[in-house]
């Protein structure tokens, strides 16, 4: 298979190049830019594209460019941060600026180029979008000077012998109208690469990788009725049908329904060896009097540890572990072992070392949308796939406190409603995820001629595409109104209801 190897300087939508050159069709993969030559040279990769950075070039601890890179004889394409690491490797001029520029612009094609085909004639203008502090004052000698902007001259560059390029703008996000044929000019005119990647392709290649490496070896798998998790073990039984046995743990902090509902539909669509291991009370009993979210957080996952480790050994024999890990997770911890440290969650961290076995990870190649994209061509039902992502300890971190069974039960009335409103209005499918949480509060209220003094439930509600920022969602008044009218009607206990409106970064997602 051929691999695009995306070179990541620290830029937040590193991960976007990567998706877009995979939306055309070609394989592509994100290394941290001191990762070493060798590590590259392992990708076997068919281009380099190099990403932006938050950065200024040649500031102390900037990252800088990997020389070797340039002598791999495969065609370059710069963006933003990368423009100016080609600028400045081959005697061009930087110039530092003390604004950024931020937002659209309109670049002139001041020279025909293979990058621009389709695109228009020489001196037509294509609208892109922009992000940077520092820009390329003069292209180095062999570069070309291919596009301008009003207010950077030297906003395209390229070198057409060595099938060098550099662009300030960033065609890999969505405002840069022609930011995707720049991105196919780039792999098929140029790089001459052919599409070979595609979700049927990856299911065939993957069920094949999977009966090689398993052979009629025992794998054991959590199931969480989540996305990955679920997909994992679709995949893995095709490849290997009842060598697969998979455990529900019911810890009791699932949404209202839900844990009847995912064993029930998994063994409606999957022959599948489905075990659930019903353990509330373990949980419940585990969590008494605890308050702290991180001790909450701990107690969840050695229990969960505990449970499933000693249900797996039940078996006759176990030979893997099948995990859901996906391609976001992979490249956080490239990163952190290279220092540029994003945050991650391991609900279950610890289980691949204590139970000893070797791990298989059929979806690590993926992102979150490859992932539907495969659970689609397995078979699974649409409300699978379309899932909003649930935490791993579940709504042990949306009651803020203690985890009671009393308050347990609130919140699920609550989110019910939230979750009806959401789906009968379409908003569900349009945004991240949708839910309540119980705060460790109550507040004076009037109920009738009474006064009352009762819990309040906060609304979440998200628009992101990974995770990794968020934005509250617009939701419309009047839908935030019946969600409201109808938790303070129907939720006994709940006197107050109100709308987070935090985005993260510097919020997170959960409240706990
Ligand atoms: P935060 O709250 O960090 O969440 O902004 C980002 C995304 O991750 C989910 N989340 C978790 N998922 N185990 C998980 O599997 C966890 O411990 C966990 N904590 C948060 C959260 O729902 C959001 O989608």
């Amino acid at each position: 298979m051929q691999t695009v190897v995306v070179i990541d300087y620290g830029s937040q939508v590193t991960q976007l190049i990567a998706r877009r050159v995979r939306e055309a069709g070609v394989y592509s993969e994100i290394l941290p830019w001191n990762i070493g030559l060798d590590e590259v040279k392992q990708a076997n990769p068919a281009a380099l594209i190099l990403s932006g950075s938050p950065a200024s070039v040649g500031d102390s601890g900037a990252p800088a460019l990997e020389p070797g890179l340039l002598e791999l004889g495969v065609p370059v394409l710069g963006i933003c941060y990368g423009m100016q690491l080609l600028t400045r490797h081959y005697g061009g001029e930087l110039e530092r600026s003390q604004t950024r520029e931020y937002g659209s612009a309109s670049l002139s094609l001041v020279k025909e180029s293979p990058l621009w085909q389709g695109l228009g004639k020489v001196m037509d203008k294509v609208r892109v979008w922009m992000s940077h502090g520092d820009h390329v004052k003069t292209p180095p000698a062999g570069f070309d000077l291919i596009g301008s902007t009003e207010t950077l001259p030297a906003a395209a560059m390229a070198d057409h012998k060595r099938n060098f390029y550099g662009v300030q703008f960033h065609p890999e996000v969505h405002h840069s109208e022609c930011g995707e044929r720049i991105i196919r000019n780039f792999l098929f005119n140029i790089c001459k690469l052919t599409p070979d990647w595609s979700m049927s392709s990856f299911v065939a290649r993957t069920v094949e990788e999977l009966k090689k490496k398993v052979g009629d070896r025992q794998v054991v798998c959590a199931l969480s009725g989540g996305v990955d998790s679920t997909v994992t073990a679709a995949l893995l039984s095709r490849a290997i049908g009842k060598n697969l046995h998979c455990f529900f743990v019911e810890t009791g902090l699932m949404r209202e329904g839900e844990a009847d509902w995912v064993v029930s539909t998994l063994r409606e669509h999957f022959d599948l060896n489905l075990t659930r291991l019903d353990a509330q009370d373990v949980f419940l009993g585990r969590l008494a009097g605890v308050a702290d979210p991180e001790e909450k957080r701990k107690i969840i996952g050695r229990t969960f540890i505990d449970l499933f480790d000693e249900a797996a050994h039940k078996l006759d024999r176990v030979d893997f572990l099948a995990q859901g890990t996906i391609y976001p997770d992979v490249i956080e911890s490239l990163s952190a072992a290279t220092g540029m440290v994003i945050k991650s969650h391991h609900n279950v961290g610890g289980l691949p070392e204590r139970m000893k076995l070797d791990l298989v990870e059929p979806l690590r190649e993926l992102f979150k949308d490859e992932v539907r994209a495969v659970g689609k061509e397995l078979g699974l039902p649409d409300e699978f796939v379309w899932r909003h992502p649930f935490p791993g300890p579940g709504l042990a971190v949306r009651i803020l406190g203690e985890i009671t069974g009393e308050r347990l039960a609130l919140l699920r009335k609550a989110d019910v409603i939230v979750l009806e409103e959401l789906r009968a209005s379409g908003w569900y499918h349009k945004i991240w995820q949708g839910f309540a949480v119980l705060l460790p509060l109550k507040t004076v209220g009037v109920m009738g001629d009474g006064r009352s003094y009762e819990h309040v439930i906060a609304l979440r509600a998200v628009e992101s595409v990974d995770a990794m920022t968020a934005d509250w969602a617009q939701l419309p008044y009047e839908l935030l109104q019946r969600i409201s009218n109808r938790i303070i009607n129907e939720v006994k206990g709940v006197n107050r209801v109100v709308y987070d409106i935090s985005s993260k970064p510097p919020s997170t997602i959960e409240w706990e």
